[in-house]
């Protein structure tokens, strides 16, 4: 390793590395071993203060959308979109990591966790927040254009509008693939018909899985294949 250069930034840390990145706050967020109810607490808290982190990013990726979305630039708010929705692949996979927690392990951890529950996780609040605006934005700007989502669906996919559109849809995916790993890893390691730490069946959790955040967009394809479905009217049958 090349010899140090002395650190130049401001702040507390022994080089700039650490001042910049505030390494030493950042690692000192977990708890250490002499305070673990069990070594893989470690992980259980890893995995749960990255979620939130990589949150905090997609929140903010989403609010620049909407900023893009309310100056009428689809193409970049689509853009952001894209990154949003990778980073919802990304905590989704980092869930895979809690599938090795053994089930009695979990039991020990839970009892350190006190009445803390999944539901006040902060970053999945505000993304949910964020995805409400989202819509509300996509509608007023469909509307000011005088068009339906329906509208969108029958153009052409290379549409900046249908792009974004696509891009809402593939978030909304995204938050629905998270929730169905989410409750496939909860019930492996807590086993199904039980409560979670906020008095919740975990079962429960499945019928999140079908909410959809931007129902119009999925309202659209519904409309548009009852449409090439539906039976012909016999009166608009030619004799
Ligand atoms: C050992 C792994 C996990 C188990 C056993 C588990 C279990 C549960 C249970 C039973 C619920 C229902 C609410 C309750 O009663 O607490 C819940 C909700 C929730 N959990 Fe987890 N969870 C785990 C990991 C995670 C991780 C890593 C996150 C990331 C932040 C998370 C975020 C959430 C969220 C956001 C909810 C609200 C439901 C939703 O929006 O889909 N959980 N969890």
């Amino acid at each position: 390793m090349p010899s140090p250069l002395p650190a130049v930034l401001p702040g507390s840390g022994d080089n700039d590395y650490a001042r910049y990145m505030h390494t030493d706050d950042l690692l000192s967020l977990q708890k250490g071993p002499g305070e673990w109810v069990h070594p893989d607490e470690l992980l259980f808290q890893i995995v749960h203060q990255s979620t939130e982190l990589w949150l905090k990013l997609t929140r903010s990726h989403m609010l620049r959308a909407l900023a893009h979305l309310d100056a009428d630039r689809p193409s970049a708010a689509e853009l952001l979109l894209h990154r949003a929705a990778e980073e919802l692949r990304l905590i989704t996979e980092q869930l895979h990591m809690l599938r090795s927690l053994p089930p009695a392990r979990f039991a020990v951890i839970r009892t350190a966790l006190g009445n803390g529950s999944g539901f006040e996780s902060p970053g999945w609040a505000l993304l949910r927040s964020a995805t409400t605006e989202l819509d509300i934005a996509f509608a007023r700007l469909l509307s000011s254009l005088n068009l339906t989502a329906v509208d969108v669906y029958r153009g052409e996919p290379s549409d900046p509008l249908y792009r974004l559109a696509e891009a809402l849809v593939g978030l909304d995916e995204r938050i629905a693939l998270w929730r169905t790993e989410h409750y496939t890893v909860a019930t492996r390691i807590i086993g199904h018909g039980v409560l979670g730490t906020r008095h919740t069946p975990v079962d429960s959790l499945t019928k999140l899985i079908a909410h959809r955040r931007f129902p119009t967009l999925w309202d659209a394809r519904t409309v548009l294949t009852q449409e090439a479905t539906q039976p012909v009217c016999p009166e608009q049958v030619q004799p």
